[in-house]
């Protein structure tokens, strides 16, 4: 029996980053819009095996958000809405990024970005002194005392705040010219170029237009959503009243959303279209701070139940707060280059619904029955990129592996609750009648799980195939199997064979898959 003995660290983040692209498109899960025409920048389609994950994610959201808390519902909104919609959000005037131009590559960069690429260089110069201290200090070496007290540490990370800090607040202040007045102090060249010949910093709104109507004249101007919850404030009242929801309560929704990003790289992190998970929880005024942290904590045991890595997640707390916020946080990801935004928890206070209740001049209050008044409740809204989560949980998923003969084998370690595939059925040989018993069981087990028939190649191939897939087990049927109604089940991850009974099947997968299992970790 082959045995994996040490895991192969992927060359360095950028290779890292290169397999992960290439093999979401070998292996069917994601593809380059119209592709056959060259591709469309940061647009992207999700192949046979991407619907499945992107599908299985979305219901693991959806079971934990929605169906596990008797206070939160589900909408589905459209894409279109009426124009005063964003008038009123604040998008029209607000929704926007601060760019800048080189001026010899000709190259347009987010200024916040640029500034924030350069703090990551020198978090990277923090890594590698923690690195090179936990080499000298071995099994003595404590992370969070040497950081805490290393002075090269210190200074780098008080450099970093500095520079973080005065970002924030000139965004905040729309001081575009003391943003433009950082980079310059920082010496940053054009990654392109190397040239530090900038533009002014200039802000840039981030909807795409479109229009409704047959004719030029009289069309309406309309705009592409670029969250989807405004869909959820303006049907706060009918939800509220139809359901006869009581505060606090939840709206959750998942659907595509639109941004004509500037920096759209970096594959699914930052597309122009792409879907959003997210709930907005209506409460009383002034305990905000209260569900501020609990929907923290609780998000973020959702993101742990999936045993990706504790390590793998931390929190940001806002500097710049978006307009219609009192506080945000961002759950971030280690995802191959480096930690990333994966999720926004922000508390919004009252700002949507009064700007609602203001443009359309009709009441988006709650009657509270205990303390007989009405008030316009506060919102607390989570919010996470499903496509960015699709990209986490790929990306953490994709490892090479060395075996013992030699050999290496590359598997796709998915969480088997959000495997597209649960289980590939193979006859040992493509004949004896071994294909009819493989596909009877295939036949029995699609009822509960997607499952997958294989019969080409050798089984040892078969077996890295489904391993690279992503796929949690593999079943074999034999010639004993004739005999006694027994098959091989192969493990994924330990790559364990054992015998089992066909009828034990359905239990084995479903103990690893099911949702139930994975969400009680919460
Ligand atoms: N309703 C609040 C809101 O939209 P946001 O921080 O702009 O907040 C929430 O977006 C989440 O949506 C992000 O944490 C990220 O996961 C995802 N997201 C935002 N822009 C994205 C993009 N261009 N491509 C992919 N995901 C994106």
């Amino acid at each position: 029996m082959e045995r994996f003995y040490i895991f192969v660290a992927m060359a360095n983040q950028d290779d890292q980053f290169k397999k992960v692209i290439s093999h979401a498109k070998e292996y069917g899960y994601v593809f380059q819009s119209s592709e056959i025409y060259d591709g469309l920048s940061a647009v992207y389609d999700y192949a046979q095996n991407g619907v499945e994950l992107k599908k299985n994610i979305r219901d693991y959201w959806w079971k934990a958000m929605v169906q596990m808390h008797d206070n939160i519902v589900g909408i589905d909104a459209s894409i279109f809405m009426h124009p005063t919609t964003w008038k009123a959000s604040g998008h029209v005037d607000a929704f926007s990024d601060p760019l800048i131009d080189n001026k010899d590559s000709k190259k347009r960069y987010r200024a916040d970005v640029l500034v924030e690429d350069y703090c990551l260089k020198i978090e990277a110069k923090i890594d590698k002194e923690v690195k090179k201290a936990a080499k000298r200090f071995g099994d003595a070496f404590n992370k969070d005392e040497f950081i805490a007290t290393n002075p090269r540490v210190l200074g780098y990370q008080e450099k970093i705040d500095g520079i973080l800090s005065r970002l924030g607040k000139s965004l905040e202040a729309e001081d575009l010219v003391d943003v433009k007045a950082l980079i310059e102090e920082l010496e940053i060249a054009c990654p392109l170029s190397g040239s530090r010949n900038w533009t002014d910093v200039k802000q840039f709104n981030l909807m795409f237009g479109t229009k409704l109507g047959a004719s030029a004249e009289t069309a309406m101007d309309l705009y592409l959503r670029p969250e989807t919850a405004q869909g959820i404030f303006v049907n706060f009242l009918n939800v509220q009243k139809t359901g006869r929801m009581k505060i606090p309560f939840g709206i959750a929704q998942t659907g595509k959303a639109f941004r004509n990003e500037i920096v759209a790289r970096q594959f699914i992190f930052r597309m122009r279209e792409f879907e959003q998970m997210e709930m907005q929880f209506f409460i009383k005024p002034g305990t905000q701070k209260e569900w501020f942290d609990k929907w923290k904590e609780t998000r973020m045991k959702w993101h742990l139940s999936l045993g990706m890595g504790e390590d793998n997640y931390r929190f940001h707390d806002h500097e710049k707060l978006a307009h219609y916020a009192d506080a945000a946080t961002d759950i971030e990801f280690k995802f191959p280059f480096g930690f990333k935004e994966l999720e926004g928890i922000h508390s919004r206070t009252d700002f949507d619904l009064k700007q609602h209740e203001e443009f359309s001049g009709k009441k988006l209050q709650y009657f509270d029955h205990e303390e007989n008044k009405s008030y316009t409740p506060y919102v607390l809204e989570t919010s996470i990129g499903l496509d960015r989560m699709f990209l986490a949980v790929f990306s953490n998923a994709l490892m090479e592996e060395e075996l013992e003969n030699n050999t290496t084998r590359t598997v796709l370690k998915l969480p088997a609750v959000l495997a597209p595939v649960k289980a590939a059925v193979f006859p040992l040989v493509k004949k004896d009648g071994l294909p009819e018993v493989a596909k009877e069981i295939i036949e029995d087990l699609k009822w509960d799980f997607n499952v997958f028939y294989d019969e080409k190649d050798a089984v040892g191939k078969r077996y890295r195939r489904q391993d690279a897939n992503g796929t949690p087990f593999c079943i074999t049927v034999d010639h004993q199997t004739l005999e006694d109604k027994t098959v091989t089940i192969r493990h994924r991850d330990t790559m364990d064979q054992r015998r089992v009974a066909i009828s034990e099947l359905k239990d084995i997968i479903k103990k690893e898959v099911d949702v139930k299992e994975w969400l009680m970790k919460m």
